[in-house]
């Protein structure tokens, strides 16, 4: 029998040596990088979520306010936001940090995907916290997006949020689709943990492609707090922005369908961490309100 330090001191190397910072080193694979134009609009679709979280922006990123949305229950928040310049329609949602708890715990429940006017194939299941939570505000933000384009012809619908805020930017993107047809949509989400089984999966990557962004920071926890063994899976397109600093060449674009192995989920996760409070070196709480 090994005296019980020294098998702790070698359980301890081997840790360490399976380390994804060793893997980092190890791996080190060449960051073909993505366009700089493609990286600022990442940069600029975070603003937005960052924004979202402040009790009230005026002009989130400096853009027209059309509306807040609060549902106190579940507290869920956000704004809609209109660019006259990109002739864009915004729809920013709040991440919390109670609801990233939740995620750890029990209440990770997969429930079909009911939701305003969309009819995903039968199969399609989400994280029931989250789906309820979009639901208190949909037909709000249904509401005031359909009014939005119908008074501006042209522009087209972006939506975006951090941490949960992602999945609900991600639930929102599908459904906003289903209920305006022909209007041109994006979605932008940043540390989003996963948020639907593989159907869900499948669904969000056939109506967006490569219209959905999915943005990981380094070694964030959240995107893989809720892990595949529960029935999860996330949808496309991560991009692993790693190492820092952030750059146009630091962010690789990983496999289209979701689960990359060569791309953030080959971290164990760690929780809730640093590089989930920062992305491309703005703290995730940012208000860019004026
Ligand atoms: C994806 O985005 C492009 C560029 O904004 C747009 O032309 C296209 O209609 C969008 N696709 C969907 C399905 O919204």
């Amino acid at each position: 029998m090994y005296p019980v330090p020294l098998l702790l001191t070698l359980a301890l190397v081997v840790r360490v040596l399976s380390h994804p910072f060793a893997q980092d080193k190890l791996q080190a694979p060449d960051y073909p990088g993505v366009p700089p134009a493609f990286f600022n609009d990442l940069v600029w679709y975070f603003k937005y979520a960052t924004s979202a979280y402040s009790f009230f922006c005026l002009y989130p990123n400096g853009k027209t306010l059309v509306r807040l949305f609060n549902d106190p229950i579940t507290d869920t928040n956000g704004f809609v936001a209109r660019d006259d310049t990109r002739k864009e329609i915004v729809v920013a949602f709040r991440g919390t940090w109670s609801a990233v708890d939740i995620a750890t715990d029990a209440n990770v429940l997969l429930t079909d995907f009911v939701t305003f006017g969309l009819h995903p194939p039968a199969g399609t299941k989400v994280h029931a916290g989250f789906l309820f939570a979009w639901n208190t505000v949909a037909l709000d933000v249904i509401t005031s997006v359909e009014r939005q384009v119908s008074h501006h012809p042209g522009y087209s619908i972006v939506t975006s949020g951090h941490s949960m805020g992602g999945s609900l930017a991600s639930l929102a993107a599908v459904t906003l689709q289903a209920n305006l047809p022909g209007i041109p949509i994006r979605l932008y989400t940043y540390g989003q943990p996963r948020t639907g089984n593989e159907e869900f999966a499948m669904f969000v990557n056939d109506r967006l492609g490569f219209n959905s962004s999915r943005i990981v920071h380094t070694s964030d926890g959240v995107p893989t707090i809720i892990p595949v063994d529960l029935g999860y899976r996330h949808h496309g397109v991560e991009y692993w922005q790693r190492p820092d600093p952030a750059s146009a060449s630091t962010t690789r674009r990983c496999d289209a369908d979701g689960e990359d192995p060569t791309c953030s989920t080959m971290n164990p996760s760690r929780g809730l961490n640093v590089a989930h409070d920062f992305y491309f070196g703005i703290p995730a709480v940012t208000p860019f309100c004026i």
